[in-house]
């Protein structure tokens, strides 16, 4: 049956394969929680007033991402190949034409697009792991463990490291080559070798890590408010435009969907491998971390606040401070009132860390596969180039802070008043990976062979009527609808 087929690849690169379906589920568990879980949701749940954010993110998830998800595992599974391959094989087997590959064409431009500036995150996440790890180190020596963070600091002192670093263009562009070097020495080594290895070691302490600081903040930080802010909200932003592409946006990006990655990572599945299970559980794995995550870092946030502006901001008057001044200013700033400040914060920087390095290697890796079989070169030298244009436009982007604040080329479109930075997160996020998703649910529910399908969901009986009704429909009109009414307000707008 179709394992004979999934030598349809006719590439001279053997396929190689994950070496167990947990090792598979650690890898897609591994890109799926990254920044996106740690940095952008809680910051998309701050802009966007709470709860109904996250209530139309749940939805998006569940009825959109997952039959998605499913969608693009199965496509690289039946296609043994990259991911804009392994599209051409099974339309070729359907008889359909080959340009269905621009849903992957699109993903695959879009993942190295937020590898660009992830990396350049993640260097700050490198960064405050230095501060807060010679921090600890200061707090073991002087056997003060149990006091707060940067005690010789003042608030404002702390609330200024982040611009400091912006404003330093040398140590930022360091800290970013480191991690992208770590990125590149990793997905350098293979599927088996390099990507697996990191997924399964990273993932379970990234596990135990969040659910320890989770713990911690419910019993010192402000847990009730938090639990309030992130699930109470007003019905009427549910149907808020904005607030719809915003959900959707991050319901993609959380789950690395429409970026070409699953198909590529579905296609070092095994053909044992049952799609919908394993879909499910790191659709629910992703989501749990990203509630999580919400909840690990409004209560500690939320403790450190005057409570004349957390009222304000329960009540909706006040917006939180979204974006990365959450997790680079407000939480420094409360772990240095926290008890064990220090450690807290170095363990949280270190979790971070593993989210977003699991994630980064996933983002190369999308195009890496692709572009060593499409020039016929070495994973080495194509993981070095493809890492190196990634760091440069990287490099560039992140001057987007300073010197260039001013230079915002697309402003006259829905970019406006944004850097650099923020133009590449919004065209990707909101712009590309909907279309590459949307293709891909056109593709695989109308386009490709049922049988062909079929034989690779793993689905039987209601569930695959259901599946195949989401799909077909609800997939596409959704996703059209609110790219539509989530861009012309913006374009007409501004
Ligand atoms: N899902 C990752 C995150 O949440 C980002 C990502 C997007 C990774 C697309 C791969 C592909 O951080």
């Amino acid at each position: 049956m179709a394992g004979a087929s999934s030598g349809a690849a006719g590439s001279a690169t053997a396929q190689e394969h994950w070496s167990s379906r947990w090792a598979f589920i650690m890898a897609a568990v591994g890109s799926a929680v990254g920044l996106g879980n740690l940095v952008r949701f809680p910051a998309e749940v701050g802009a966007n007033g709470g709860g109904a954010f996250v209530i139309f993110y749940i939805l998006c998830v569940v009825l959109i991402g997952l039959p998605v998800l499913l969608s693009e595992t199965l496509i690289g599974r039946h296609g043994q190949s990259s991911a804009i391959e392994s599209v051409k094989n099974v339309a070729a087997e359907s008889g359909a034409s080959r340009w269905w590959s621009l849903a992957a064409g699109v993903g695959m431009i879009a993942a190295f697009l937020i590898l660009t500036y992830y990396s350049v995150l993640a260097g700050w996440i490198v960064y405050f792991i230095g501060i807060f790890g010679s921090d600890v180190a200061g707090a073991i020596g002087s056997g003060d463990i149990g006091g707060g963070a940067l005690t010789g600091r003042s608030v404002e002192d702390v609330q200024a490291i982040l611009p400091g670093l912006q404003a330093d263009p040398a140590t930022m562009l360091v800290m970013h080559a480191i991690f992208m070097a770590i990125t590149v020495f990793i997905v350098a080594r293979g599927v088996l070798g390099g990507i697996e290895k990191v997924a399964v070691y990273l993932m379970p302490a990234f596990f135990v890590l969040i659910a320890g600081i989770t713990i911690y903040g419910a019993f010192t930080g402000a847990f009730s408010s938090a639990l309030e802010f992130l699930f109470a909200f007003e019905p009427a932003r549910l149907l808020d435009p904005t607030v719809q592409l915003s959900a959707l946006g991050q319901a993609l990006f959380s789950l690395s969907l429409g970026s070409a990655l699953m198909i590529t990572y579905g296609a070092y599945a095994s053909r044992d491998t049952n799609l919908a299970k394993t879909s499910a559980q790191i659709a629910s794995a992703d989501t749990s971390v990203a509630i999580i995550a919400g909840l690990a870092i409004f209560p500690i946030m939320f403790a450190a606040m005057a409570p004349g502006v957390l009222d304000a901001v329960l009540a909706g008057e006040e917006e939180v401070q979204g974006g990365l001044g959450l997790l680079f200013i407000n939480l420094p700033v409360a772990f240095q009132s926290m008890p064990a400040g220090s450690l807290i914060g170095f363990l949280f920087f270190i979790m971070v860390f593993f989210a977003a390095l699991t994630s980064s290697v996933s983002l190369l890796e999308a195009s890496v596969s692709w572009a060593k079989r499409r020039f016929g070169v070495s994973r080495l030298s194509t993981t070095l180039v493809l890492g190196g244009i990634a760091f440069l436009i990287g490099a560039w982007a992140s001057f987007s802070f300073n010197s260039q604040a001013e230079f915002q080329p697309l402003d006259f479109l829905i970019f406006s008043g944004q850097p650099v930075f923020g133009i590449i997160d919004e065209l990707t996020a909101k712009i590309m990976l909907p279309i590459s998703a949307l293709l891909v649910a056109i593709f695989v529910g109308w386009v490709a062979d049922k049988r062909l399908i079929d034989s690779e969901n793993g689905l039987d009986g209601g569930l695959h009527k259901f599946w195949r009704f989401l799909i077909r429909w609800l997939c596409p009109l959704v996703i059209t609808a609110i790219l539509v009414s989530g861009l012309f307000p913006g374009l007409l707008g501004q």
